[in-house]
């Protein structure tokens, strides 16, 4: 294993970063095991955001590393275009037991960037297969994140992810985000004012006609753009009017799927009941790269009965990968007998507690929670955003504990396996961290 520093940082082109102050002082980590990450001069390095919110079970875990490496020995590649290997069906069924049979089928993906693209794919291709292909126009909400793919980006509403990538996608809208900080400031779970904004559906539906609108997509707590937890009643009244107009609900699972809400996906924590679910975080514990889209059975069934040939003109040369399926199998195998889920709701409460007592501290504007997600709203310095919350985040990593940023908000979301002394830890670090930050 290469520990050492690389020779030279020219020739990799880092995706969303600051390449040039990256490569000035760079993070390296060279290994994982549990809950922390260990730099290359030797520092360990606390894991407060599970990866990219990708690592539910810790990191290195035994019985996750030790299904890939059988597998590869065994079957390293298979396609998935007009054959198949067991592992992928093996796992569709199980994954279809994880989300209570809620849904009927999963399509595989590489990324969540992919499987949200697919879910688009399939809403409009679904309509059309029933007769209605009028129904193109795809809505999405303000500051949400959905990937990078030209459909995820332009359903997508973090202006930042769009203005160097025009023109995004026709026909697609917007419903407003739900973030009111006037009103729903230090809220622990889900603020009680902005239900109302679902309601703004009505006002597209008005404009454009219920005729043409495909689907709705949102993320049932969006976490990229900052941890937007959803107003009480907001998602089901979202449900409610998808379901009138005739308009599919697709909820984006990505960051919310495989326990982040101590529930199985955000569809149950929420008790609202989405179309097609997109996901991919999780799934493996971060250790193969894969996507899974879930649809209600009358969609596939919709698809069926098309005239006999290839039903859905779509897939990845990696879709349903063996590596893949190996870790999601065994991530699917952990999560049941180490009881992760319960454990998650073990140390909720304590973790809720630990933010909330950052209160008071300097340029915190907002504390709030959910599952096992935080985020920490610091006041921007006047013309520099971000800039306090990157300070933040530098000094963190010097202290040992990973966080991670977007704009001014500090989003955590550790991996589930965490203890009460992690939680120590993490916020003991965070809080000399935010008393000394400028
Ligand atoms: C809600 C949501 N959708 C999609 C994505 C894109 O996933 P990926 O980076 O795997 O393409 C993300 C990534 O953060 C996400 O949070």
């Amino acid at each position: 294993m290469n520990e050492t520093k690389p020779a030279s940082m020219n020739a990799f082109w880092m995706p969303f970063t600051n390449n040039r102050d990256f490569k000035a002082n760079p993070r390296l980590m060279v290994s994982a095991e549990g809950m922390y990450y260990r730099d290359v001069d030797g520092n360990q390095v606390l894991d407060g955001t599970a990866g990219l919110w990708c690592v539910p079970c810790g990191h290195a875990q035994p019985k996750i590393v030790s299904a890939v490496r059988e597998m590869i020995g065994q079957l390293d590649f298979a396609p998935t275009f007009q054959m198949g290997h067991p592992a992928a069906f093996d796992l569709a069924e199980k994954l279809m037991d994880y989300t209570n049979h809620r849904f009927g089928q999963v399509f595989y993906t590489n990324s969540g960037s992919e499987a949200v693209d697919t879910a688009l794919k399939m809403a409009l291709a679904y309509h059309k297969a029933r007769g209605e292909g009028s129904r193109t126009r795809l809505i999405g909400r303000e500051r949400g994140y959905h990937g990078v793919g030209f459909g995820g980006m332009s359903v997508g509403g973090i202006g930042g992810n769009r203005k160097s990538f025009g023109p995004m996608l026709g026909g697609v809208d917007h419903l407003p985000h739900t973030h009111n900080l006037e009103k729903n400031a230090f809220t622990r779970g889900e603020p009680e004012h902005g239900m109302n904004l679902a309601d703004e559906l009505e006002r597209i539906v008005a404009l454009h006609d219920a005729s043409t609108i495909a689907a709705v997509i949102v993320e049932p707590v969006a976490g990229s753009t900052g941890v937007l937890i959803p107003p009480k009643g907001y998602l089901k009244r979202l449900r409610e009017l998808c379901t009138k107009h005739g308009i599919l609900l697709i909820f984006d699972e990505v960051i919310t799927g495989f326990g982040r809400l101590t529930t199985p996906f955000g569809c149950d924590y929420f008790d609202v009941e989405p179309d097609i679910m997109t996901t991919a975080k999780g799934l493996t514990n971060g250790v193969v790269p894969m996507g899974a889209v879930f649809t209600k059975q009358f969609i596939y069934d919709t698809f069926m009965e098309a005239p006999p040939g290839i039903e859905l003109f779509h897939g990845y040369t990696y879709s349903g990968h063996p590596l893949a399926c190996a870790a999601a199998l065994a991530t699917l195998e952990v999560f049941e007998d180490q009881k992760i889920l319960e454990h998650a709701k073990s140390v909720q409460s304590y973790w809720e507690d630990a933010i909330h007592s950052l209160k008071g501290l300097p340029h915190v504007i907002d504390l709030r929670s959910i599952g096992m997600i935080a985020g920490i709203e610091l006041e921007s310095i006047p013309g520099k955003p971000g800039a306090r919350a990157f300070s933040a985040f530098k000094q963190a990593f010097a202290d040992g504990v990973l966080i991670r940023t977007t704009g001014d908000i500090i989003a955590l979301s550790p991996p589930l396996v965490l203890e009460k002394k992690h939680i120590d830890e993490l916020f003991g670090k965070l809080t000399t961290v935010l008393k000394n930050l400028d």
